[in-house]
């Protein structure tokens, strides 16, 4: 059988990615530069300086990402890049190499949410099994995904604020910690108690939408009004009780929602799904579900990356989605044109 090849871009926010996919899960080559330490002294990603590292790197990793895999223009069967949703500077990058390459090797062009490409990095470890949900946590998104089969996506539940990522960078910026706070946060809560007892917002509430504002303006005004009055809070005890607050509400909805759509898989991806706390609590919780098998998407591939954007490519070119020389960054990419994209 032929080799189907991927060439896969990932620019939307701070990870300039290339990766080679072979047959839609196996990674021949997933190149990251990322630019994190230039955004940190900001305190969060700057929309220009994230473009201008993009055009910077971009020529050496897609070399990198080929010589890595051992491929040439000439084995590769498409060309797949993320498109939206993300910053629409940075997604320019991604889209303009990608497109380039595909007009000039006469190569198919796969358009890609940037989502799917989360969710579907699951496959890279084992075969996706339908239906599945997938509970999709990043610095941008939290969303309960329903996914009755390949190549559709039904938002069930989504923020109706903050995502979960975000609230993370935020407390953790008032405790100190450098963007992105989420994993530093992680590791700070595992040393201490759930013991500030913040509120768990919309949990009790009959849907799947989430909130996180309330929760981090609870962290916030806490920590304020210590230090106004020079009390000295304990940043583990914070931080584990603003965990067991996210975690708890993310689990809660994610049970709820799979006793209302029984599925064979869920998947835990996203930048926010490297959290410890969070794998391990949907870990236990999935044990009462004897038809669910848990897919925590690998550590190495919670975050950015463009090996996920080519396992989504490869399905969605298998679908007949192609892009052409028009294809333009969408930065407010909505998930749901996905659900009847199968045409
Ligand atoms: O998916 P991602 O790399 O980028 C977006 O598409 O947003 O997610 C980045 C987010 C950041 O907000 C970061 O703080 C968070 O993921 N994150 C974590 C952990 N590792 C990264 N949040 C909680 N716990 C972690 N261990
Ligand atoms: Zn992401």
């Amino acid at each position: 059988m032929a080799r189907d090849l991927v060439l896969s871009f990932e620019t939307s926010c701070d990870e300039t990615s290339v990766a080679v996919i072979e047959n839609g899960n196996r990674i021949l080559s997933n190149i990251v530069a990322t630019q994190i330490k230039s955004h940190q002294r900001f305190g969060g990603v700057v929309p220009e300086v994230a473009s201008r590292h993009h055009i910077e790197q971009i020529t050496s990793c897609i070399g990198d990402a080929l010589r890595g895999a051992n491929v040439t223009y000439d084995e590769l069967t498409s060309v797949a890049v993320t498109y939206g949703p993300g910053l629409v500077g940075a997604l320019l990058i991604g889209v303009t190499a990608a497109k380039a390459i595909a007009w000039a090797h006469h190569l198919p062009l796969v358009p890609v949410n940037h989502l799917a490409g989360h969710i579907y990095a699951a496959r890279l470890v084992e075969p996706i099994e339908f239906p599945a949900m997938a509970l999709v946590v990043s610095g941008g998104h939290t969303e309960l995904v329903y996914m009755p089969e390949e190549n559709q996506f039904q938002i069930i539940g989504e923020t109706r604020d903050d995502a979960a990522g975000e609230a993370y960078d935020k407390i953790g910026r008032v405790l100190g910690i450098n963007y992105p706070a989420g994993k530093p946060v992680d590791e700070l809560a595992h040393k201490g108690q759930d013991t500030f007892h913040f509120p768990r917002a919309m949990d009790a509430d009959d849907n799947f939408d989430f909130s996180f504002s309330g929760l981090k303006s609870a962290f916030i005004n806490t920590v304020h009004h210590a230090d106004q009055i020079g009390e000295k809070l304990s940043h583990e005890d914070l931080a584990a009780s603003f965990q067991q607050a996210v975690v708890d509400v993310l689990a809660d909805k994610t049970k709820r929602a799979l006793k209302e759509f029984p599925v064979k898989q869920l998947i835990l991806a996203g930048g926010v799904a490297a959290n410890q706390g969070l794998r391990d609590r949907l870990t236990k919780e999935i044990a009462g579900f004897s038809d669910t098998k848990l897919e925590l998407v690998p550590l190495s591939l919670c975050g950015d990356n463009a090996a996920m954007i080519g396992a989504a490519g490869e399905m969605l070119y298998r679908h007949g989605v192609r892009g052409d020389a028009t294809l333009n960054a969408d930065p407010g990419l909505e998930f749901e044109w996905l659900v009847d994209e199968a045409k």
